[in-house]
């Protein structure tokens, strides 16, 4: 992995590397970070509700105020239904020095989707433009936008979408390429995103079913994309960041990750609060090891750090020792 200039967006330049995708309730700093270590290019916020800032919510004082210095570039990801209250939203979380905003308009959850908000507004082009319009004339740092392809499948209008977002001052698209009504299921559609980075010339990064090093590499050969983008694939597997297959991690590697992902945890929240939101990450990079419902029941019961991470070297230890 070089530090050479891969793409920019806007004027902010992006590195060789993989890109984080924001994922409510997993990317937050600490996750964010050690994806950074191991090469990511960029990342974004976990999404932030419009509404949540402007009431001064405890969800968008969480997500916000944490973000280290080795996170950036990092976009600050807003959704809403309504363009007044994103460029509301986006003059108070200016102040936490993001180095873009994305609009999210992918969201497929019904609360946010079925009030117009994330992907719902891909049945709204005209609203699309005025948020643009608005958020391109009220700051100076670039505006992007994370779509999916349509609505359903009767409905893809991703490249009206993606032409009208360019044309209203977009600086970066990224594309899930599923349907809102797809969710997290079926096939990505990467002929889609090599429609798009064909039709566009600000950088287009493709995101959906990319889980191994040789699935990056399929994806960047088949869509031209800038940049491949990768989710849940994260959990399992961090280290596809430094391009590398979960089967080619020792434990060694795997406890040394997992123990400096506590640390900054526990930097970020309270102890308990840190040990419980720690658990699905144990839980996803150490699925290898097969464990049964005691070791699990025994490996979450303990409420100190230190015990935690004794089990889990005695786990990764007792592993390596087996016969297999
Ligand atoms: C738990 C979870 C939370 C997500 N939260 C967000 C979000 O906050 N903003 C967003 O644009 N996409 C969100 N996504 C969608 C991902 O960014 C990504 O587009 C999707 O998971 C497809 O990529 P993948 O196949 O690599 O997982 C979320 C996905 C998951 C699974």
């Amino acid at each position: 992995m070089t530090n050479s200039i891969r793409f920019s967006i806007g004027n902010i330049p992006v590195g060789e590397g993989l890109v984080v995708a924001p994922m409510d309730g997993i990317t937050d700093s600490a996750f964010r970070c050690m994806l950074r270590r191991q090469g990511a290019a960029l990342c974004y916020t976990e999404f932030i509700n419009a509404r949540d800032v402007l009431h001064d919510s405890v969800f968008f004082t969480r997500k916000t105020t944490r973000v280290r210095d080795e996170e950036h570039p990092i976009g600050f990801q807003i959704y809403d239904n309504d363009p007044l209250n994103i460029v509301e939203a986006g003059k108070k979380l200016v102040h936490y020095r993001p180095d873009f905003f994305d609009i999210n308009i992918g969201c497929s959850v019904a609360r946010v989707a079925n009030r117009g908000a994330g992907a719902g507004l891909l049945l709204d082009p005209a609203k699309i433009a005025e948020i643009f319009d608005r958020m391109t004339d009220a700051f100076t740092i670039p505006i992007t936008a994370k779509i999916r392809l349509g609505w359903n499948a009767a409905s893809q209008n991703y490249l009206e979408i993606s032409q009208l977002i360019q044309e209203h001052g977009g600086a970066m698209l990224a594309v899930h390429a599923r349907t809102k009504e797809q969710g997290f299921e079926g096939k990505a559609n990467w002929a889609a995103i090599r429609e798009i980075k064909e039709s566009l010339h600000i950088p287009v990064i493709g995101n959906g079913n990319v889980n191994t090093v040789a699935e990056v590499q399929s994806m960047q050969q088949l869509t031209g994309c800038d940049a491949v983008m990768i989710g849940r694939a994260a959990l399992p597997n961090p280290w596809l960041f430094s391009l590398r297959d979960r089967d080619a991690i020792s434990n060694e590697e795997v406890f040394a990750f997992l123990q400096e992902l506590l640390q900054l945890m526990l930097e970020d929240y309270p102890e308990d609060a840190a040990l419980i939101l720690f658990r699905k990450f144990v839980n996803h990079i150490l699925k290898p090891l097969k464990m049964d419902r005691d070791q699990k029941i025994h490996l979450f019961s303990h409420t100190q750090p230190p015990e935690l991470l004794h089990t889990i070297q005695n786990l990764l230890d007792l592993r390596q020792n087996s016969p297999s």
